[in-house]
Formats: structure tokens, sequence, C-alpha cells
């Protein structure tokens, strides 16, 4: 057990939860930068999906793991964990379109889309500036999400000079390398 350093924040320190306010954890960490990549794969019918994230995290360099935090409740993360692959898309500076499209509820997300198939199938979006082709290799259920780890099989950057996309305070922004 920590110590409580402020009453507001004694989830941080203590094991019992004193006090919680889910406004305040947001606003915090809406000052941490993540990337934004679109996890995609296909479902056991072969039919593409796709979800926008931006908890994804290299892991572990040997054996070479990747993973990334998806919603209890996503709609396509089963479908996608069915066909015990997936693909991480880093998307670019540019593309706040697919950013936005794979974050909202559709049908079917890959409508308009151009795409290509990765070694396992999942889907390699057209822009992307690097892409991560997985083997499913664990899911845990940790609080209201699942920490998903992948086994990375087949990766390359496809533009080394791509400016990232970065999500800092609740907004899509640029990491700003060509300013
Ligand atoms: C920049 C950004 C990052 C996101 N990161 C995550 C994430 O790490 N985990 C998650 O569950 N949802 C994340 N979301 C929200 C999902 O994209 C969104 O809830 C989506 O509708 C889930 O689709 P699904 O229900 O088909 O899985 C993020 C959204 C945005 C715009």
């Amino acid at each position: 057990m920590g110590r409580i350093q402020h009453e507001r924040d004694a989830f941080v320190y203590c094991g019992k939860v004193s006090s919680f306010d889910s406004a305040h954890f947001r606003a915090v960490l809406a000052h941490v930068p993540t990337s934004v990549v679109v996890v995609t794969g296909l479902d056991a019918h072969s039919e593409p999906h796709g979800i926008t994230i931006g908890s994804f995290t290299s892991v572990s360099l040997d054996p070479p793991l990747v993973g990334f935090f998806p919603g209890l409740n996503s709609q396509s993360w089963p479908l996608i964990e069915a066909g015990g692959s997936f693909c991480v898309n880093v998307l670019s500076s540019a593309q706040s379109e697919l950013c936005w499209k794979f974050a909202k509820e559709a049908d079917d997300r890959f409508a308009g889309i151009d795409w290509s198939a990765a070694p396992s199938g999942s889907p390699i979006l057209d822009g992307c500036i690097a892409w991560i082709d997985c083997t499913i290799h664990s899911v845990t259920e940790v609080g209201d999400h699942y920490f998903v780890v992948g086994r990375v099989e087949h990766l390359t950057s496809t533009d080394p000079t791509a400016d990232a996309m970065v999500f800092f305070g609740g907004k899509v922004t640029s990491v700003g390398r060509s300013e």
C-alpha cells in the first residue's frame, strides 16, 4: 500500500478506492500523447474489421511482442480475435479521416477504403506510415479493457520520412516532423 498524497488521487496510491473522479482521470491522461493506429483483421468469414486505437505499445524485443487495449465492449475485437491475427496500421498525420472513420460506429468501416492484404490477410490501409502484422499471443482482461499481446510476424515502414499522427488533448495532431 502506498501513502495517500491527495484525497482526489487516492486511487493511485492505495489499494482501496476512496475517491474516484473519472472526468479528472480523463483530463489528466489527455496530457499523455499517444500514437494513433488502426488495428485491422479478418473475421471467421474473411470480412475485414478495424478499430482506431491509441493504446498501442511495443512490449518485448525477444520475443518480438506488441500490445494494445481494446474495450471489453468492443464490437470489432471479438471478430478480429476469431481470425487469430491482426495488423497494426500506424497512421500518418494526413489520415485524420481514417482515424475518425474507424472510431465511429458504422455497418462497414471499409466502404470506400483502399487496402491490401498483409501476409496474415489482415488489411494494410493505403497511406499508413508503417504496419506490423501479428498473430495473437495472449488476451488478458484488465479492468474494463483487454490487454491484447501480438507476436510480430512481419513489419515494415512504408514511408520513413512521413509525419506520424498523435492524439493529444482530445485532438489528433502531428509530431511536427516537417515543421
Ligand atoms: C485517437 C483515438 C484513440 C482510441 N484508442 C482506443 C483504445 O486504445 N482502446 C479502445 O478500446 N478504444 C479506443 N478508441 C475508441 C474506439 O476507436 C471506438 O470506441 C470504436 O468505436 C470502437 O469500435 P468497435 O466497437 O468496433 O471496437 C480510440 C478512439 C480514438 C479517436
